[in-house]
């Protein structure tokens, strides 16, 4: 049993098509694009190194050669910023290599979040994983992961991170069913309904891209047929799941978040992303933000 085995190895999925930011996606990973100058993808690898979990398995597909490249040396580059005596940009670009033990897995077709998960069976083993979303980013001040792996120490089976949404949000998401436990910022989860039809949803707490799976998920998901438009559904899954006790790899827990979290997956919640990212940067903020106020106020005056 899994029960107690330790969690070390953190699963990122990156082979979706990025539908929604085309065109900017037809050739460069949406995962790859930056949020001020580190790409998306590099914050997420950060955040689970900073869990402990340095082993990482970034489940890819056609086109997301960029990310490989992203996380290997470099050295032409390396040479070229060494003869120039750049130090620190050196540094930059050593970082995103040395950071973690990097491993790869194709997925082949995108089937979904539940197939890429799937993709990533032999690597993991009998062993619970974190599966962080490459395109979904969470303040590095705010220690979502590491809640969710003492939760999972705790509880055993799967967790997952909730987080509160206005109603008219709730449909867009999937959304859990839940029932409080001994502790404030935990729940159990008793359903879980993927993009609920408005005024059906079980609460207003919507499921996040943050996860630590029992491995048992993989002999559901290797029964769990296609769902919503075609694909393999995690959620599906975990429903399953949920409804198991902790023999079977059950049950399913909620961490209840109430940070920083960016979604970078679409243009909006892109553009927010760098903002507030640039804000929190002093070398670009005391410059960036007086411009941003006197554009805002123009754009006013002006009534565009
Ligand atoms: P999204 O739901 O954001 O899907 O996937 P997407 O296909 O990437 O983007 P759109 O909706 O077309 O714009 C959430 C995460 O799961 C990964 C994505 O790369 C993203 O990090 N994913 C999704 C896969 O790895 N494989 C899939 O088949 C689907």
């Amino acid at each position: 049993m899994a029960d107690h085995v330790p969690v070390t190895k953190a699963v990122v999925p990156a082979a979706g098509l990025g539908t929604r930011f085309l065109p900017a996606t037809k050739a460069t990973p949406k995962e790859m694009l930056p949020i001020v100058d580190k790409p998306a993808i590099q914050y997420v690898v950060e955040e689970a190194v900073s869990a402990g979990l340095d082993d990482i398995l970034l489940i890819t597909g056609r086109g997301k050669r960029p990310i490989e490249d992203h996380f290997d040396r470099a050295y032409e580059l390396e040479e070229a910023l060494r003869a120039k005596e750049d130090p620190e940009r050196l540094g930059s670009v050593r970082e995103s290599a040395e950071l973690a033990d990097v491993h790869y897995v194709r997925q082949g077709e995108p089937k979904g979040l539940g197939h890429a998960v799937y993709c990533a069976r032999r690597h993991v083993g009998d062993e619970p994983f974190a599966v962080l979303l490459g395109d979904d980013l969470i303040d590095e001040r705010d220690a979502l992961l590491q809640r969710m792996l003492e939760v999972r120490e705790t509880y055993g089976g799967s967790v997952v991170a909730l987080m509160e949404v206005e109603p008219e949000q709730v449909s867009l998401y999937g959304c859990a069913a839940i029932e409080p436990t001994d502790e404030d910022d935990v729940v159990r989860v008793t359903d879980l309904v993927e993009k609920p039809v408005p005024g059906e949803a079980p609460s207003r707490w919507i499921i996040i891209g943050r996860y630590v799976c029992d491995p048992a998920v993989f002999d559901v998901l290797e029964k769990t047929p296609p769902g919503r438009g075609g694909e393999i559904q995690l959620t599906d899954a975990l429903l399953t799941l949920a409804k198991r006790d902790r023999s079977e790899g059950g049950p399913v827990h909620g961490v209840l978040f109430r940070g920083r979290r960016y979604d970078t997956g679409n243009k909006l919640d892109y553009l927010r992303t760098v903002v507030q990212f640039a804000a929190d940067r002093p070398e670009l903020a005391d410059e960036f933000l007086p411009w941003l106020r006197e554009f805002v106020a123009k754009h006013d005056e002006a009534g565009r």
